[in-house]
């Protein structure tokens, strides 16, 4: 039996056109970083699996059912990581005494997650990251949500396309202990906000009163103070896609205070993009200093969905500007010479071998994405003059050898 083309389920094989679009996407996460004054870390793949576990950073969910673990050689228990946020919230305690806060830091992992595999869902994503440690200001929150916002604003998205919501965990954990909540109720009341989208307002609010929670006080209207006083840093920066919504919660047990995500807004598309929130006691899980955080992670998959629906997407560009096809095999030394000298310009060049047919070799070409091809034959080489042919309308212009560097660079 012969083996399955197929990649493992749940992640994917990058061909160049994919591998081109996660570039752009990962340079354009680079520039907007960069520009709000991030710098970029990285760490292996491989974690001891009690990172995942320890108090703090525990999510039941996650290190029971979606993490990869496994045994190695020597019998640790190893976990591919499903986030970042525990890794940088390591290697910030580790360094904290040389680091000045506060400290502005982004990453590009790619994550690990046993999930059903669904629209915007897989068992492996590249992963933006950005964080900044050791602020509480409501200001820290806010330049995190600006980043987003720039980051939709540099993939050419407008202010229409996408919508941030915020929430409050603290609000919610006040609400928690005003009512007196027990744990299985403070999750129920969780678990139940971040399904309030999903279900009917009636579902909603049975929810809520078996729980005895009025629900005037997860209303709309209701702005808790963190959010507003972000709401208004964001507005006095320009940015007016931002609302309150008492449903945003998140997932992870880590985050204390200001959480939000940023949905399309798109009728194919109407699901949550990316988001993040502050977490105030990750690091308390490495020492007894707890080291303030507040960050997103924004996925690769759904930002490609995103720039889908919204047309956004970056046309392919095969790396080659110009193939060179030789007529016979005779003609090969001379045409890796005239790839050198094109090379030498800047251009971007292949040079067929000659063990093909010169049609096939111009097939095999377009096949490729190569916009451009000239033909090597002792005719060229003597008269110095080269046809280009735009191998997308079979069009063909007259180039000397001295024009031809300026013909593809120009383009
Ligand atoms: P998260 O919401 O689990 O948060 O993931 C962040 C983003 O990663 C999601 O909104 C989505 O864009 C993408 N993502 C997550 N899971 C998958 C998946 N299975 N397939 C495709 N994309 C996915 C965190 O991971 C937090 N650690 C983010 C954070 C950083 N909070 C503070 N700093």
């Amino acid at each position: 039996m012969k083996l399955s083309t197929e990649s493992y389920k749940g992640v994917r094989d990058f061909y160049p056109q994919d591998q081109q679009f996660l570039n752009y996407l990962l340079a354009t996460y680079r520039d907007v970083a960069k520009k709000f004054g991030y710098a970029e870390y990285h760490a292996s793949i491989l974690e001891p699996s009690e990172l995942y576990k320890a108090k703090g950073a525990e999510n039941a969910e996650m290190v029971s059912e979606q993490t990869y673990t496994f045994l190695d050689r020597g019998g640790r228990e190893v976990t591919l990581r499903p986030e970042m946020t525990p890794t940088v919230a390591r290697m910030v305690a580790a360094k904290r005494r040389e680091f000045g806060f506060p400290l502005r830091l982004f990453s590009i992992p790619n994550v690990f997650r046993y999930e059903r595999p669904q629209r915007g869902r897989l068992r492996e994503h590249w992963q933006l990251n950005v964080d900044l440690f050791g602020s509480e200001s409501r200001a820290a929150d806010a330049e995190i949500i600006q980043v987003s916002y720039e980051l939709m604003k540099a993939f050419g998205a407008n202010e229409s396309d996408f919508v941030i919501k915020i929430g409050s965990r603290a609000y919610i954990n006040a609400l928690i202990t005003e009512l007196d909540l027990d744990e299985d109720a403070a999750q129920k009341l969780v678990g139940l906000l971040d399904r309030k989208n999903k279900i009917e307002k009636a579902e909603f609010e049975q929810g809520l009163a078996e729980l005895g929670v009025p629900s005037e006080k997860l209303s709309a209207a209701h702005v808790p103070a963190d959010v507003q006083a972000v709401l208004d840093i964001l507005s006095a920066v320009g940015i007016g896609n931002a609302k309150f919504d008492p449903s945003i919660v998140r997932g992870f047990a880590y985050y204390t205070g200001v959480v939000f995500e940023v949905f399309d807004t798109h009728e194919d598309n109407n699901r949550s993009l990316f988001g993040g929130g502050r977490y105030d006691n990750l690091t308390a899980m490495f020492d007894n200093e707890s080291i303030t955080g507040v960050g997103f992670g924004m996925g690769d998959v759904t930002m490609h969905d995103f720039l889908e629906v919204r047309g956004l997407l970056p046309a392919y560009h095969a790396p080659t500007h110009v193939y060179l096809a030789v007529a016979s095999d005779a003609e090969v030394p001379h045409a890796l010479q005239l790839a050198q000298e094109l090379r030498e310009h800047g251009v971007h060049v292949a040079s067929d071998f000659g063990d093909k047919k010169l049609a096939d070799q111009i097939k095999n070409a377009a096949k490729n994405g190569v916009p451009y091809l000239v033909v090597v034959g002792q005719n060229e080489i003597t008269s110095g003059t080269f046809m280009v042919r735009d191998l997308s309308n079979g069009n063909e212009t007259p180039a000397s050898r001295a024009e031809l560097a300026s013909f593809f660079l120009e383009r």
